[in-house]
């Protein structure tokens, strides 16, 4: 059965609450969902699931380095989160702060790894963002995004059951 997990880094707890109501809405849907922050998790872990959705605060328009440090860990098992299924979502302080470059950095590595990120043509694009304490709207497009991204990692894997990890 197909399963994944939400991890994060949060120092003041905006990501962290995201992070809460993404993976609740990928167990809602029906996708087995861990949350972790990131000190709890390996890179050996991650291939171990079908989907990774990976949440950051925006730190000088970047991800936060424990977030970067987990994704270099990966490159000695590169080729092993192919085809997999991948999110991210960030908060930052301020509109214009950097969310989205936070985001397109995360996603990089997700394409480089070889992972399936799915857009989102009526929600936040290229995963859900917060301004400080996550608000109503972000509470929206994190179960919005949620969603979406258990109903994929389903189909992906009742398809595809042993052809994930392959090039
Ligand atoms: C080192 C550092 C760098 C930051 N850089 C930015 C930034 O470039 N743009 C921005 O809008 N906010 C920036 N912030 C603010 C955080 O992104 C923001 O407070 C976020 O909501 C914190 O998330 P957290 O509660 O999950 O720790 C920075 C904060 C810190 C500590």
């Amino acid at each position: 059965m197909a399963k994944a997990i939400v991890v994060y880094y949060s120092r003041s707890g905006n990501t962290r609450e995201m992070a809460d109501m993404i993976a609740k809405a990928m167990n809602d849907a029906g996708l087995k969902t861990e949350c972790k922050s990131v000190d709890k998790v390996k890179a050996d872990d991650l291939p171990t699931y079908d989907a990774i959705v990976i949440g950051s605060p925006t730190y000088y328009g970047q991800m936060a380095s424990p977030i970067k440090a987990i994704i270099d860990d990966l490159v000695s098992r590169h080729g092993t989160l192919n085809g997999k299924v991948g999110g991210a979502f960030s908060s930052a302080a301020n509109i214009g702060g950097g969310n989205e470059t936070t985001l397109m950095g995360i996603i990089e590595a997700m394409l480089i790894a070889g992972m399936i990120v799915q857009g989102d043509p009526q929600g936040d694009h290229y995963g859900p963002v917060s301004i400080g304490k996550p608000d109503e709207r972000v509470g929206q497009q994190c179960i919005r995004r949620g969603q979406r991204i258990a109903e994929l990692t389903k189909k992906i894997a009742s398809e595809q059951p042993n052809s994930r990890n392959k090039y």
